[in-house]
């Protein structure tokens, strides 16, 4: 069970006829975890700014609620402290039977969703036919770990690739292909000559000296998209090639898709969409343009160019017509970069108008990764970072940080070569998945190898450390926590420091419940954070192999084995292996 929100529904009932329903929302929101024990688990501060608006005294009204409050079966007697608080204290025997259901159960007591809803996920989506830049890390982590935790949590989740494999850089690499191929380089290496073109032809139509070939490259697009079959031709010979490049980093990733309908999968279906839109009334022309007017917008959204090219929002649109009609989801999630807040304020209000049915909208929306200096993140020379060779950087300083641990262990070396090879690509990978991850979302971020694998503070290597830890206990005490597991041991809280780690070991379905109210996976990183923290100070005080009986060594094992598991599973979900070894 998720504790918060199961005393936000309960303290919802109770507040009664005091609120409306809007009201009760803000009021329930002032319901949090208490920051000191003194002040019980939770805490319920909505009767101050109720009695202000009531006009009656706050622990009159406090009283008041918690006279129908009902929580007994998990929390004791609620108190009433200073001008009205209300402090809750999760009962120990409840605890105590829910960790023993959680150590026996494979979802480690986190129940699926009552009402599963259907949802597309709507991410990564690179332009294709150029390399993946560092840009690229953040729409990719994000959705893959909503679409992990939403499908833990019982929803079903349509993954779908939207990769723009229709737009200019075509042109581009056709015009290159068609001017500058370097065959023998072709032949050896599709991917990067393809590369090489894009870049040559990009930075070509960059230049004044150039000024031809900005038009050409649009030519060349436009035949494409008008079925010019030597353009298209090209295009079906670039395409697998491009698709290898970007499966190849997914791969690395351990990010797979269960769709990959680009842009050029919708092309017939845009005239369509277009003639739809005026029929109905929505679109209409202006200077020769096909355009959606929107209330309250300044500019309008365009549909069709003067020249009768489609653009990215006609693509949308159809993309959400037949996501609609083939996926029947409840929501659909962009997870897109924060610029382009405006063409999905557009593109929904438009598919609002046209009426695709009930479905969530929805612009999942980030911010920028930076370099040192506060600007988008660059390399020296002010290209964009490639992803790959970020990989490789953060692989390789991996390796010097497992290798610099395993030979400072008092019976170093514990690892092979192959074994450091394999858990610095894991420790590596996860370092800048999770530095990410654990990033408000909606925030800008600086980019920085040190602080990612640091091996204290909220990092991947950090959490891993923890996990491997617990590992080291098990095989140091040769124990079978298996056996212990399934023997029916007992869980004891008796020193504050067990109740606090049985406590937090509990929050973990509420952290995946909040991690997806709003699609913020840093909720899940920030509490796998709180609970290596209540972990660590549990191992200072509480002897585990040396415990004082039988009894409590087991209990203790139980609580180490659950915190590696909820950690495990945890680091799953965004994504994240775990080693056994570090
Ligand atoms: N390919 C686009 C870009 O790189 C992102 C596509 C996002 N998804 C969508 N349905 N518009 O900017």
């Amino acid at each position: 069970m998720s504790i918060l929100p199961t005393l936000q529904n309960r303290f919802r009932d109770a507040l009664g006829e005091l609120a409306d329903d809007s009201e009760k929302n803000k009021l329930l929101e002032l319901i949090r975890r208490s920051t000191d024990p003194k002040f019980g688990d939770y805490q319920a501060n909505f009767a101050m700014p109720l009695g202000k608006r009531l006009g009656r005294p706050p622990r009159e009204v406090a009283a008041e609620v918690i006279e129908r409050l009902d929580i007994a079966e998990f929390c004791r007697p609620p108190e009433i402290a200073g001008p009205g608080f209300i402090n809750l204290e999760v009962r120990d025997d409840w605890l105590i039977e829910q960790l023993t259901a959680a150590v026996a159960d494979q979802r480690l007591g986190v129940p699926k969703v009552a009402r599963p809803r259907t949802y597309v996920l709507d991410y990564s989506a690179p332009n294709v036919a150029k390399p993946m830049h560092v840009g690229h890390i953040r729409s990719t982590v994000i959705g893959d770990s909503l679409c992990r935790v939403l499908r833990f949590l019982g929803h079903t989740v349509v993954s779908d690739n939207h990769i723009g494999d229709w737009g200019t850089q075509f042109g581009m690499i056709i015009y290159g292909y068609k001017h500058f191929l370097d065959k023998d380089a072709y032949w050896r290496n599709p991917v990067e000559e393809l590369a090489r073109l894009y870049r040559l032809v990009r930075k070509l139509s960059d230049a004044d000296e150039h000024p031809e070939i900005g038009p050409a490259v649009l030519g060349e697009t436009a035949r494409l998209h008008a079925g010019d079959p030597e353009n298209l031709r090209l295009w079906r010979e670039f395409m697998p090639i491009c698709r290898q490049e970007i499966d190849r980093i997914y791969r690395r990733l351990n990010v797979s898709f269960d769709h990959t309908l680009g842009e050029s999968f919708y092309n017939d279906r845009l005239k369509q969409i277009v003639d739809g839109l005026i029929e109905q009334g929505i679109a209409r022309e202006s200077d020769g343009a096909i355009c959606v007017f929107l209330k309250g917008e300044r500019v309008p959204m365009l549909v069709r160019k003067q020249d009768g090219a489609f653009l990215y929002a006609t693509t949308d649109l159809a993309t959400i017509r037949y996501r609609m009609e083939t996926f029947r989801p409840d929501a659909i999630l962009y997870v897109v970069d924060h610029r382009q807040g405006m063409h999905f304020k557009h593109l929904f209000a438009t598919a609002a108008l046209i009426g695709y049915g009930d479905v969530e909208l929805r612009h999942v929306s980030f911010g920028t990764v930076l370099g040192d200096d506060g600007r988008p993140f660059k390399t020296r020379s002010g290209d964009t970072v490639g992803l790959e060779k970020l990989l490789d950087e953060a692989v390789s300083r991996a390796a010097d940080i497992v290798a610099a641990n395993d030979a400072a262990k008092p019976d170093a070396p514990e690892l092979s070569t192959e074994d450091r090879r394999r858990i610095a690509e894991t420790v590596g990978i996860a370092a800048l998945k999770y530095a990410d991850l654990s990033h408000s979302r909606t925030s800008d971020y600086v980019f920085s190898f040190d602080k990612m694998l640091a091996m204290n503070g909220n990092t991947a290597t950090y959490m891993q450390y923890a996990y491997a830890r617990v590992q080291s206990i098990f095989r140091k005490g040769n124990i079978d926590i298996e056996a212990i597991r399934n023997g029916g041991a007992a869980i004891t809280l008796d020193s504050p420091a067990e109740r606090a780690l049985g406590l937090e070991l509990l929050r973990f379905a509420e952290a995946l419940d909040l991690a997806v109210l709003d699609y913020r996976p840093n909720l899940l990183t920030g509490y796998l954070f709180d609970l290596a923290g209540r972990y660590s100070t549990f191992f200072e005080q509480c002897h585990v192999l040396r415990a004082e009986s039988k009894k409590l060594r087991n209990s203790r094992l139980l609580l180490c084995d659950l915190t590696a598991r909820t950690i495990r599973k945890g680091l799953e979900l965004l994504g994240i292996d775990v080693v056994e070894k570090m």
